[in-house]
């Protein structure tokens, strides 16, 4: 890099961007997830989950744009390619098509886990070097586990039980969930 934001050291810098590539990378690959949940849930309560799911996106594009500009801003390149996502993934695409209410969001709540998940690594790792990148993240993981509750109030009973609880594989989680 030929230049980075001041006061940061070049390896900070370059930590850094290596972790905003990665949630930038999981964050084009959640929206485009959440547009084909949007086409493919069927069934009860079709429309409320299927509308409710755009603003999702539109969110999720929004921080998608936010990380990779904050990469340009550190003097580097953002990759914003379908083969980025595919390098940059440690996970599997997701495996569902068209399905129910339920076993979507069953499902979902699995990739809400992971992306969560990742995105409070990225704040440990970025806040003892870049508090501004770290506040950046923090407040999109608020915004994240915010519709992550909306996705598991689907799931939930009124002892506060999920109904897709203990599945590791977004598959379990549908099998159970539907
Ligand atoms: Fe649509």
């Amino acid at each position: 890099m030929a230049f980075t934001a001041p006061g940061l050291t070049e390896d900070s810098a370059a930590t850094v961007v290596k972790t905003l590539q990665e949630r930038l990378s999981a964050l084009n690959d959640l929206h485009l997830t959440l547009k084909h949940i949007h086409w493919n849930v069927v069934g009860t309560n079709f429309i409320g989950v299927h509308e409710m799911i755009d603003p999702q996106v539109e969110l999720v594009r929004g921080y998608a744009d936010t990380l990779a500009e904050r990469i340009a801003t550190m003097g580097a390149s953002p990759q914003g390619t379908a083969k980025a996502i595919e390098d940059n993934r440690s996970w599997d695409d997701y495996s569902l098509g068209r399905d129910s209410v339920q076993a979507h969001l069953g499902a979902l709540d699995l990739v809400y886990v992971g992306v969560i998940k990742s995105h409070r690594d990225a704040i440990e790792t970025t806040g003892k070097i870049d508090p501004v990148t770290e506040d950046i993240l923090i407040g999109q993981t608020a915004e994240l586990e915010k519709f992550h509750w909306f996705v598991r109030a689907h799931l939930e009973s009124y002892t506060g039980e999920l109904s897709n609880a203990g599945a590791t594989t977004e598959q379990e989680a549908a099998e159970k969930a539907r």
